[in-house]
């Protein structure tokens, strides 16, 4: 049978990569979580004092590109691929607020984009994979058989959110994820480089008033759909 390119973008914190995850072993294939590789540049630019609250030093991180090293590797046990950063396993360091309060700054930096989506398609090339983002309908696989679109408000984002947060015990307010949503979403659709937008051609899922399985179930028969057609 034909393997196609899935590809999934929308705002932050609307299911995405849950639905991709779900979707990749389903049809067994592979999962790339793009904005996993958005956030371990983040960290390291935490890490080297690149990105602080009142300063951004774009230059030291551009100039310091060829030492990041992005890689995954598949946990059986949790079924997906973590992400890991120079051979450290950064998976859950990468999912702090903290980071998400940098990575925007971060992901708006041309040579940083190119760095990355070169290397995302690279790991997409042979299809057979379900990959997310921001721009991956649009910039990273603008052939792709299927591309999806997912949204939901802001305050049910943020809902999501608090709570995946809360449950691993960051001691985090709604009103602060609420705040880092809203942000996030305002400089995702506004930079300049490959700002987030709804590719033409992509099916838009408004996933407020939808489960998870509801919206596994229409994603699925999608894609099969698409996978019978070409
Ligand atoms: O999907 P996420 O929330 O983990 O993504 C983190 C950030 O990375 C998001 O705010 C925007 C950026 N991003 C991007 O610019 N392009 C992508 N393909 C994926 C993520």
């Amino acid at each position: 049978m034909s393997k196609i390119t899935i590809a999934i973008d929308g705002f932050s914190s609307t299911g995405k990569s849950t639905i991709a995850k779900q979707l990749a072993k389903h049809l067994g294939y592979i999962y790339v979580d793009t904005g996993a590789m958005y956030r371990a540049v983040t960290l390291y630019a935490m890490q080297n004092t690149f990105v602080s609250p009142d300063a951004f030093y774009k230059e030291a991180l551009i100039s310091s590109l060829n030492d990041i090293k992005i890689t995954f590797q598949f946990n059986e046990q949790l079924g997906f691929a973590e992400v890991f950063l120079n051979g450290k396993n950064v998976e859950k360091a990468i999912r702090t607020l903290e980071v998400s309060s940098y990575v925007s700054k971060v992901a708006a930096v041309t040579e940083v984009r190119q760095k990355l989506v070169e290397q995302q398609q690279e790991m997409g090339k042979n299809k057979g994979v379900v990959m997310d983002g921001r721009d991956i309908g649009t910039v990273v696989f603008p052939n792709a058989e299927l591309k999806l679109f997912m949204t939901a408000s802001a305050e049910k984002r943020a809902e999501r959110r608090f709570k995946e947060l809360s449950d691993k015990g960051d001691a985090v307010t709604y009103e602060a994820v609420l705040k880092n949503v809203e942000e996030r979403d305002y400089l995702d659709t506004t930079r300049k480089d490959s700002p987030l937008v709804k590719a033409i051609d992509a099916i838009e899922i408004d996933n407020s008033h939808f489960s998870l399985e509801e919206q596994f179930d229409k994603v699925l028969k999608l894609s099969e759909d698409k996978i019978k057609e070409v």
